[in-house]
């Protein structure tokens, strides 16, 4: 019943939905930009650049209030399992694994940002495959893997509680 849920089990479900929409919203639109706003700016450059470099800053923002809200629901979310009692070892591993790619992702938009990205003198032949591992591609990929760990993670928890 719904008037059985507590204040605390509120406040974490506040948390979880927060931390699940700041992933879609980082993910998603890393989504957007590699595999529409790209393409199509190949196909017409001189159409999609300036939109692209108006894009940035506002994009930039959106990412930046993403991944400092994904950043500390995540750590409420690990303090809480942590002090449940319930968190497994195989939960640990996939924590672990999830971690550290989550880790690999905030170092990838601090890269990219280094980098000064401008899409007129984008790197061509090695470069071009190398920037694939730094670049929204890389992003997208590491993040929707994230989110099966998310799942599976789930998973571990509520077969630990129902044992
Ligand atoms: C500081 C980094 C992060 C920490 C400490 C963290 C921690 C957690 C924890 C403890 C859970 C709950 C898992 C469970 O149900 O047992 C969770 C769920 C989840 N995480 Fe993260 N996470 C982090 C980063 C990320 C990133 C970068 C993404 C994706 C871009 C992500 C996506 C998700 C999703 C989709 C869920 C499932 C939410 C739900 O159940 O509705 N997390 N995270």
């Amino acid at each position: 019943m719904i008037g059985d849920i507590t204040a605390g089990d509120w406040l974490m479900l506040i948390v979880r939905w927060i931390h699940a929409i700041g992933a879609v919203v980082w993910v998603g639109g890393s989504f957007f930009f590699a595999f529409v706003l790209r393409p199509v700016e190949r196909s017409y450059p001189e159409l999609v650049r300036p939109l692209i470099r108006s894009i940035g800053p506002v994009y930039r923002d959106l990412v930046d209030t993403s991944v400092i809200s994904i950043i500390v629901s995540g750590l409420i979310l690990m303090f809480d399992r942590l002090t449940g009692n319930d968190a497994s070892p195989a939960w640990f591993i996939v924590f672990g694994v999830k971690l550290a790619l989550a880790i690999w992702m905030f170092y990838l938009v601090w890269r990219f940002r280094q980098s000064d990205f401008d899409p007129a003198h984008a790197p061509t032949g090695v470069s071009a495959r190398m920037s694939w591992l730094i670049g929204y591609n890389a992003i997208v990929f590491v993040g929707v893997i994230v989110f099966l760990l998310a799942s599976l993670m789930r998973v571990l928890y509520e077969v630990t509680i129902a044992a």
